[in-house]
């Protein structure tokens, strides 16, 4: 298994959060916050994936500036996200960023995440998700990323 380290963001319900861990546990990924992504030097990872809920259409702003502040050339990445649709489209803008930075995108992981934001009065959408089905396919894809 190749070295991986997991830099991720989740305020909202810890929907983020759930599948970075899930990840990590079948990969031996470590996993940091974007505030400790700080003192991680991406050099001591084969491996560096970036994930985080979603607002208004991107990662969290923290996520993206913490993945700006990482020397990623050179560097095999992936990405995933949380959100209220699920949709796989919004990983689009980071995987430019890090290939912009001159990282190699290795995949992307979508799912949907429990979202209260909208339709708050109604109970909010996606309620109990990620749900098992999707942590197993969170899990299935940190596999392939570091096999
Ligand atoms: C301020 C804000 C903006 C959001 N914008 C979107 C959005 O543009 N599209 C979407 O599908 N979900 C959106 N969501 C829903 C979150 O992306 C979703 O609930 C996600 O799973 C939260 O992740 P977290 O619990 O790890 O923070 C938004 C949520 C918040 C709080």
């Amino acid at each position: 298994m190749k070295k991986c380290l997991i830099v991720y963001e989740s305020y909202h319900h810890g929907n983020t959060k759930k599948v970075a861990e899930a990840m990590a546990a079948v990969s031996g990924a470590e996993l940091c916050t974007a505030d400790e992504a700080q003192g991680r030097d991406p050099d001591d990872y084969e491996v560096v994936g970036f994930g985080a809920g979603i607002a208004y259409g991107s990662h969290y702003e923290k996520l993206r500036k913490a993945a700006a502040g990482m020397k990623l050339s050179g560097k095999t990445v992936f990405v995933f996200s949380t959100s209220g649709t699920g949709s796989k489209d919004y990983n689009g803008k980071l995987e430019k960023q890090l290939a912009d930075a001159g990282a190699a995108v290795a995949g992307s992981f979508a799912c949907k995440g429990y979202d209260t934001k909208v339709m708050k009065l109604f109970g909010g959408i996606a309620k109990g998700h990620p749900d098992e089905k999707e942590i197993s396919a969170a899990k299935e894809f940190a596999r392939s990323m570091v096999k």
